[in-house]
């Protein structure tokens, strides 16, 4: 995992060095010390710690990439699936001789609020333990640490404000994420995030804006609104915007030429986001729109709140507007109790609703969920069979959609270079990935005209015109 660390404050805030070497200096705040901050996780998470690092840096700390040159030692991980407690625990034994060196160790995020106070008493080594709902008030937290104190903890998700900084630390430097609702009100029988991000909380759209502004002027020209169900957005300003409303004006900000958000729930999923899109081309041609499975009766044990046919209605709906939108989604295979039949008729879904790419991962039991008491006769072995097969179809689908491109040019953001010469690499609007061959010198973060010659089920190849 590399992330480029050069990325100046000044760039971030948008003063100059010399004002931010000045106000650092007044605060007394100057070479406060180093920080390492490891992520693992989603969007939302590695954007969570972006907001972090923010914290820090305009807290007069310097971020450095090995835990061997920090003072402060930051986890920020998540615990959506797999045993991800377990991987914070041998990660912090290997951080345990690092606090007798002097350093202070922290665990932020999902599996911080998750596993909360006993964390302390598996790992008396930390001494900070914050989950995401908390991060407001680090700076807080912070202070304690420094003053001595041994055992913090930032652990309510009774908040009703949004983490807002004054500063973020961005990693991309062309794509800025922005959180416009945090926490989660729907309550999916096999999610843990409602417990370890709390309850829905959306930002006021005006601050949303402000800072999409401010985003445009640093230079950023794709912006993706981030939230667990970000369409689910319901603006506390006094102005009310709803959330189509919402990407229309963050679309309409000088300087932003790309839109996204993600993650979408089918059940909030309203006409006027694909009449949006269709209007305003700078809202990008993609929504990921996760149906879990595509059996009603597992749907219903899920908490889905939609059968198998409103999730088809909803997918006719996007597929009915003018612009080519592609629709990809997130399964989960092997739910308890879930019969063949019921895995039959995720894949006829899968035939039906033709994606164009799809995440998918095995149940995995998490604490504090109603699906955890649910009686599961699945074995094993079964639920990763059923993966496989799931996962083999939407190759297919992915490699049959994809040739069909093979022909049709798109508008690159080129985001990366390759080794080999003149090779670079870029996302379509639609968020497919095109490697192609260029002989320009310089095209990192600038837009191109791309003509697909050759196509993969994960990629597409072309050249650019
Ligand atoms: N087991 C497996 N997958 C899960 N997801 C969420 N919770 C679980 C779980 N307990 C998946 C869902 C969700 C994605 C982010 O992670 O598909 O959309
Ligand atoms: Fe979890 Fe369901 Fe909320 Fe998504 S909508 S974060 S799956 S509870």
């Amino acid at each position: 995992m590399s992330k480029p660390f050069d990325i100046g404050l000044d760039r971030l805030t948008g003063k100059s060095r010399g004002s931010l070497a000045r106000e650092f200096a007044d605060s007394g705040l100057a070479s406060r010390g180093t920080f390492f901050l490891e992520t693992f996780g989603c969007q939302m998470n590695e954007h969570d710690s972006e907001k972090v690092a923010g914290v820090l840096l305009s807290r007069g700390y310097r971020q450095v990439e090995s835990p061997d040159s920090a003072s402060l030692i930051l986890y920020n991980t998540c615990s959506i699936r797999e045993k991800a407690a377990q991987k914070v625990f041998s990660r912090l034994g290997e951080y345990r001789m690092k606090q007798g060196e002097g350093r202070i160790i922290g665990v932020l995020g999902c599996v911080a609020q998750q596993e909360g106070e006993e964390i302390f008493e598996r790992a008396p080594w930390v001494s900070l333990v914050c989950g995401s709902a908390s991060y407001r008030k680090l700076p807080e937290l912070l202070a304690q640490v420094e003053a001595g104190n041994r055992r913090v903890t930032g652990l309510d998700t009774d908040t009703d404000e949004t983490f807002e900084t004054e500063m973020t630390r961005r990693d991309n430097p062309w794509r800025a994420y922005l959180t416009i609702i945090e926490g989660c009100d729907k309550a999916c029988s096999y999610c843990v995030v409602p417990y370890t991000r709390g309850p829905e909380r959306s930002r006021a759209s005006d601050s949303i804006l402000k800072e999409v502004r401010q985003l445009a002027e640093l230079g950023y020209s794709e912006v993706q609104l981030l939230g667990q169900t970000v369409n689910s957005y319901a603006d506390p300003a006094p102005r009310k915007m709803r959330f189509s409303d919402l990407l229309l004006s963050v679309a309409e900000a000088p300087g932003i030429r790309r839109v996204r958000f993600t993650t979408s729930h089918p059940s909030d999923f309203t006409p006027d986001i694909v009449q949006a899109i269709d209007s305003e081309p700078r809202l990008c041609d993609h929504v990921h729109l996760p149906v879990q499975s595509g059996s009603t009766r597992v749907l219903r044990a899920m908490q889905r709140t939609y059968s198998r046919e409103e999730y088809l209605e909803k997918i006719a709906m996007i597929r009915g507007a003018k612009r080519a939108i592609s629709i990809t989604t997130d399964i989960i295979a092997g739910f308890p109790g879930e019969t063949e039949d019921d895995f039959a008729e995720t894949l006829s879904l899968l035939e039906a609703a033709q994606y164009d790419s799809m995440f998918s991962f095995k149940y995995s039991p998490r604490p504090h969920t109603p699906s955890l008491a649910m009686n599961d006769p699945v074995p094993e072995e079964e639920k990763s069979r059923r993966l496989a097969i799931l996962q083999e179809k939407q190759r297919e689908i992915q490699s049959a959609r994809n040739a069909k491109l093979v022909g049709n040019s798109f508008e690159i953001l080129v985001n990366g270079k390759s080794r080999r010469e003149n090779q670079w690499t870029g996302h379509t609007s639609c968020h497919r990935v095109i490697n192609f061959t260029s002989q320009e010198q310089e095209l990192l973060g600038t837009y191109v005209q791309v003509r697909v010659t050759g196509a993969g089920p994960n990629s597409l190849v072309g050249e650019q015109i």
